[in-house]
């Protein structure tokens, strides 16, 4: 296994890993802005930067991304170096001037003690920051039905031609996984609007919950077993629940 050292600190890490979990299952804390276990990594923000050197480099360095820089045996890897430092700061100056009412970057640009952008600020402030999560997941679901779209200070994440996407089911996945709360969504037990389309829900014959859109379990027809979606998920854990105490012969759960 890939012996490394991070920080200062002798690392044992996975083989095929990315430096970005070997330093987290070492303790280690390094930034990040684009990632998230349930996409691939991607990046694209750059706040993940780490210096990364071997003894034979004679004092030369390079910065890399650890989200994604596989480990490799004997680097010697600092997570927080000056121009690492410089860096971040730069991105987050500029995330900070793209975003300045967005409390994730607020909060990013305190710990790195940027007060005030000294970019020009965005005249049109945005609480995207452009991660790209949700059009990753959205990809990564199967339905593609968000993309980003202009470039340079435009470029903003949307539906084709901002009309709501023939493609989304509703799922609300890129919403969910949205570090910002840019992406808005109405739900009830009878409908649902994400990206200005309309749902209609699919009501648990149990609990009366409205807890899947009708568009979500028809695109999953086929790929779970019968109708898995009909019920909830609470209402099938209680039943699941009640079945294994029948089982061992205790008394029902009501
Ligand atoms: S909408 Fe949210 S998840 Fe999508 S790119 Fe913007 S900040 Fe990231
Ligand atoms: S977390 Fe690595 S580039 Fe964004």
């Amino acid at each position: 296994m890939p012996r490394l050292v991070i920080d200062g600190k002798t690392v044992v890490a996975k083989e095929g890993t990315f430096l970005l979990q070997a330093a987290r299952e070492a303790g280690i804390d390094i930034p990040t802005l684009c990632e998230h276990p349930a996409v691939e990594p991607y990046g694209g923000c750059r706040m993940c930067l780490v210096d990364v050197t071997r003894p034979e480099w004679d004092g030369w360095s390079k910065m890399v991304v650890s989200c994604l820089f596989p480990v490799e045996d004997g680097i010697i890897v600092s997570t927080k170096s000056e121009r690492v430092m410089n860096t971040r700061r730069v991105v987050i100056d500029l995330l900070l001037a793209r975003c300045p009412n967005t409390p994730l970057v607020q909060k990013m640009a305190a710990e790195y003690g940027i007060e005030k952008t000294s970019y020009v600020q965005n005249p049109e402030p945005t609480d995207c920051i452009l991660c790209g999560l949700c059009t990753r997941v959205c990809d990564e679901m199967g339905t593609s039905a968000i993309s980003s779209s202009s470039r340079g200070a435009g470029r903003e994440i949307a539906p084709p031609f901002n009309e709501p996407p023939p493609d989304c089911i509703g799922c609300l996945a890129c919403a969910e996984i949205c570090p910002t709360g840019f992406i808005k969504y109405e739900t009830s037990n009878s409908k649902r609007v994400i990206w200005n389309k309309e749902f209609e829900m699919l009501r648990c014959p149990t609990c009366g919950r409205g807890h899947i859109t009708k568009a979500q379990a028809a695109w999953h027809d086929g790929k779970v077993p019968g109708r898995y979606f009909e019920q909830c998920d609470a209402c099938k854990r209680k039943a699941q629940a009640a079945m294994a105490v029948t089982l061992m012969g205790g008394s029902q759960i009501r």
